[in-house]
C-alpha cells in the first residue's frame, strides 16, 4: 500500500479528506494509483447504479450568449460566431427524434439568450412535459434569479445544470469578466437546490491558472453541496477566444477527478463528456471506466451542431443522433457496460 491508495481508502470510507490530503492525491498520483481508484470508483458506481449507462439528448437550442467567458467559443465578443436559435417547434421535432431513440431526457443547453423569456422558457418545457410525460427535462441556461428558477420548477422541469467552474473567487475571476461572480454561481447552485430540482454543478480540468490546490477546492465544493449532478471535462482551447493560445486539460487529470468524484458523491449522475471525448478517441469509454455512467450525445440539428463551438475540434459535429447512439451502444458493450433507456433519476442509496 502506498500513501496515495491510503488516502484513496481513507477517501472511499469517509467520503471526504482534508484539502492537503486532496491535493497530495491530485499532484501526485501515478498511473498505478490511477488503476486503484478506478476499480475502487466503479465498485461504488455498480453499488448504485450497476452496469447502465444513462443517455440524455443534448438539445443546444441557442449560441446567443450575454456572457463573455474568457474560455467560451461562444462568449458575446466571438464575432465569427455564426448565431442561431430554434424556434419551439424546432425544439420538439428534436424530442421527437430522440424519443424515437429511445432518449427519456431532454437536456436544453443554450447560451445567456435574453431572447428566450421566462415566459418563452416556461412555454418549452411545459410542452415537452405535456407530450412526453415519462421524460425529464434538464435545463443548462446560465444564472437566473431566483423566481425564475422557481417558474422553470413549476413549469416541470426536473433538473438544472449549471457548472461552478472552478471554487477559488480568485481563480474565478482569471477566467470570467468583470461582473460575474462565484458568490452569484453559488447561490444559484442553492436555490436550485432548494427549489427541489436535481442540480448538476461541475468545473473544467486544466483551465487556465488552475492548481492542484484549485481541483481540490472544487471537491470540497462538491461535498459541501451534495449536487445530484457534476459536469466535468478537461478544458480545450478556443481559436476565437482570449485563451487560444493555452494548453488544453489533459486525460489522465480529467479521468482522476471522475474517480474521485464518484467516491465523494456515490450516487453522483456523472458524465463521461464530449470534451473527454474530443481529447482523445477512447475518452468516453475511458470516463466511464474511471467511474462516470451518463453519455450526452447530440440531438441538435445537424445543421446547427458546428456552430455550437464552445471549444474547437468538437467530436460528433457530423455524425447522426442516430449512428452515434447505436456505435456508442457498442462502444458501452465493448467494456461491459449497456446502454439504458430510462429516465436515469439519481438514485437513493
Ligand atoms: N473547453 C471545455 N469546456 C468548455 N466549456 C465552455 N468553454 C469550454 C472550453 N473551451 C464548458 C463550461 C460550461 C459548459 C457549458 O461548457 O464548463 O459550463
Ligand atoms: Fe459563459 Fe459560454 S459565455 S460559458
Amino acid at each position: 500500500m502506498s500513501r496515495i491508495t491510503e488516502l484513496i481508502d481513507k477517501l472511499e470510507k469517509n467520503r471526504i479528506l482534508s484539502k492537503e490530503e486532496l491535493s497530495e492525491i491530485i499532484s501526485e498520483h501515478t498511473p498505478e494509483t490511477d488503476e486503484y481508484l478506478f476499480a475502487r470508483a466503479r465498485t461504488v458506481r455498480e453499488r448504485v447504479y450497476g452496469k447502465d449507462v444513462y443517455i440524455r439528448g443534448l438539445i443546444e437550442f441557442t449560441n446567443y450568449c450575454r456572457n463573455d467567458c474568457l474560455y467560451c467559443g461562444i462568449r458575446r465578443s466571438a464575432e465569427k460566431a455564426e448565431r442561431y436559435r430554434l424556434n419551439e417547434e424546432q425544439i420538439l421535432e428534436c424530442c421527437e427524434t430522440g424519443y424515437g431513440l429511445g432518449f427519456r431526457t431532454f437536456v436544453l443547453q443554450g447560451g445567456e439568450d435574453g431572447f428566450y423569456s421566462d415566459d418563452k422558457i416556461v412555454s418549452i418545457v411545459s410542452l415537452i412535459k405535456a407530450k412526453y410525460p415519462d421524460c425529464a427535462v434538464t435545463l443548462s441556461i446560465g444564472e437566473k434569479s431566483r423566481g425564475s428558477y422557481e417558474r422553470y420548477r413549476q413549469a416541470g422541469a426536473d433538473r438544472y445544470l449549471l457548472r461552478h467552474e472552478t471554487a477559488d473567487p480568485v481563480h474565478y475571476g482569471k477566467l470570467h469578466p468583470k461582473g460575474l461572480t462565484l458568490e452569484n454561481r453559488m447561490r444559484c447552485l442553492s436555490d436550485l437546490k432548494e427549489l427541489g430540482f436535481q442540480t448538476g454543478c461541475g468545473f473544467m480540468v486544466g483551465s487556465p491558472y488552475q492548481t492542484a490546490e484549485n481541483l481540490a477546492g472544487d471537491l470540497l465544493y462538491i461535498h459541501r453541496l451534495q449536487p445530484q449532478m457534476v459536469g466535468i471535462g478537461p478544458f480545450i482551447p478556443h481559436h476565437d477566444t482570449p485563451f487560444a493560445n493555452e494548453m488544453a486539460g489533459t486525460l489522465e487529470t480529467t479521468l482522476l477527478m471522475l474517480g474521485l468524484t464518484r467516491l465523494i458523491v456515490p450516487n453522483v449522475l456523472l458524465p463521461a463528456t464530449t470534451a473527454l471525448g474530443t481529447i482523445h478517441p477512447k475518452g468516453r469509454e475511458m470516463g466511464i471506466l474511471a467511474g462516470a455512467n451518463v453519455v450526452m450525445p447530440n440531438l441538435s440539428p445537424t445543421d446547427v451542431r458546428k456552430k455550437y463551438l464552445l471549444y474547437d475540434n468538437k467530436i460528433c459535429t457530423g455524425d447522426e443522433a442516430a449512428e452515434c447512439i447505436s456505435c456508442l451502444g457498442r462502444r458501452m458493450e465493448s467494456i461491459g457496460y449497456k446502454l439504458v433507456s430510462a429516465r436515469g433519476d439519481c438514485k437513493k442509496y
